[in-house]
């Protein structure tokens, strides 16, 4: 049931037709093949191509075809080359001679740089819903602990105290940034190439656009050499796809340190955490490792489209059947990682007492210190000086700021009256940082809010409403 037998005398080798089949992959595509044939029929009977009857016969057999695939009824066979063979050999079993009128005017080469964008324009709501599950997810705990005192880290040594809920939003603005980049992207791939047939466009009185209204698109591809030859929405969504895997990757990282003995700041889920065959007592955060170490194909699904595209002449190359696969790894994986890290971040346990104890550490309060001084009229370089001769006193005399004496104090600088110890508070620390964009608490259930508002327009969008 080859596509394109006419001028061939002998049939192709095994070697040629294992290599050249995609029907295995490419499959999943079928839905979509169906949602083209529906609108390309009716464009070839509005052309006169087809008469009402052939045209209402066309639809019914499409419509049916649909319920088989769903049903489970129609399969693809070995000898369908592709997805596009195997439909049209169910077309024909259905209609007979008919079936082979709505090849006119179409190639698989527009067909299935369409059936591409149709599958990925859907899948990328899908991901969006999914995306917003983890949102939620980080939204709730970061309003539970938006007055959560935690260490605030730079190059993973405590630095200054933050809302720890302030540190859960920090990740929630990297995915919503991937979902705007998501959205960003629909717009460029909302351009339809049915119509553009092998290369050339058509010879038959075909209407493109109305094609690519009844399909969902905002517009026809005005060039039909690039419509077919394009795989830029493919690699720019493989390229959205690799950020969002190093964004849970950054995520899953810290979730794996949190729940470390070191740390101690979450305790996970027994739903979410996994045993060791052998050391019983074991509880290991395999969902944020995984989530990790999956970034590494999202990242070379990326890398493999772009080697492949690179250097294609124009239009079409077979090449080209090569973007499926990375295409639908990352689809796939991503649906199946967001799930299981939303679900790990929902049902964590944050340890409060532990965060909170342990925010002070390693000296955190030193900047307050230091900015206390610079409110006293000390420039920040002698007053960043002082704190540092404190922070020496404290290591060598083992004791942490609130534990010095006045003298102490005093003797390691005139700057440093007793009122200083006013700002060595860790609450107080939090709630001077209180400018847009700080860790205030007050600041962070207004950044949640907005938050919010923002993640309820994502939402709506991957439904379509
Ligand atoms: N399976 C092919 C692909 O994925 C469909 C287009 C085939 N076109 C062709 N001229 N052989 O790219």
């Amino acid at each position: 049931m080859r596509l394109w037998g006419g001028r061939f005398e002998g049939g192709p080798a095994d070697a040629l037709t294992r290599l050249s089949v995609s029907v295995q992959f490419d499959w999943r595509l079928a839905p979509y093949d169906l949602l083209a044939s529906r609108a390309h029929a009716r464009v070839l009977s509005r052309a006169g191509l087809l008469t009402d009857d052939e045209l209402a016969r066309v639809i019914g057999a499409l419509d049916d075809l649909d319920r088989a695939c769903k049903a489970g009824e129609f399969r693809p066979m070995v000898a369908d080359e592709d997805v596009h063979t195997a439909l049209e050999r169910g077309l024909l079993e259905r209609l007979g001679t008919l079936g082979g009128k709505l090849r006119a005017g179409r190639s698989r080469n527009d067909q299935i740089a369409t059936d591409l964008r149709l599958y990925l324009r859907d899948h990328v709501r899908t991901i969006v819903s999914r995306l917003v599950e983890l949102e939620t997810a980080l939204m709730g705990q970061a309003e539970e602990h938006a007055e959560t005192a935690a260490p605030g880290m730079t190059h993973l040594q405590h630095a200054q105290p933050v809302s720890f809920g302030h540190q859960l939003l920090s990740h929630v603005h990297a995915f919503s940034r991937d979902i705007d980049r998501l959205r960003d992207w629909d717009r460029r791939a909302a351009v339809c190439p049915l119509g553009s047939g092998a290369l050339a466009g058509s010879s038959l009185p075909l209407d493109p656009q109305a094609v690519a209204r009844e399909l969902g698109f905002d517009s026809a591809a005005p060039n039909s050499m690039d419509a077919v030859a394009d795989r830029d929405f493919a690699a720019e969504f493989l390229f959205a796809g690799s950020l969002i895997g190093v964004h849970l990757s950054r995520l899953g990282e810290e979730i794996v340190l949190w729940a470390s003995q070191e740390f101690r700041w979450i305790e996970m889920d027994d739903a979410y955490s996994t045993g060791s065959s052998i050391m019983p007592q074991k509880k290991n955060p395999d969902v944020a490792e995984l989530a990790r170490g999956k970034s590494g194909r999202l990242i070379g699904n990326l890398m493999s489209l772009l080697t492949t595209l690179k250097g294609l002449p124009q239009t079409y190359n077979r090449d080209l059947q090569e973007d499926k696969e990375p295409v639908f790894d990352t689809v796939d994986t991503l649906l199946l990682v967001l799930p299981a890290v939303a679900g790990l971040v929902a049902t964590m346990r944050v340890n409060t007492a532990k965060l909170a104890a342990s925010a002070p550490d390693g000296f955190a309060l030193a900047t307050d210190l230091a900015e206390l001084l610079v409110r006293k009229g000390i420039p920040f370089r002698e007053a960043h000086e002082a704190v540092g001769h404190l922070v020496v006193w404290c290591q060598v005399s083992d004791k942490t700021f609130d534990e010095l004496t006045d003298d102490e104090l005093a003797k390691v600088s005139p700057h440093f009256t007793p009122d200083v110890r006013d700002v060595l508070s860790v609450p107080g620390a939090l709630a001077a940082r209180k400018a847009y964009g700080g860790t205030a608490p007050d600041r962070v259930r207004e950044q949640l809010a907005a938050l919010r508002e923002q993640v309820d327009g994502q939402a709506a969008w991957a439904s379509g409403s």
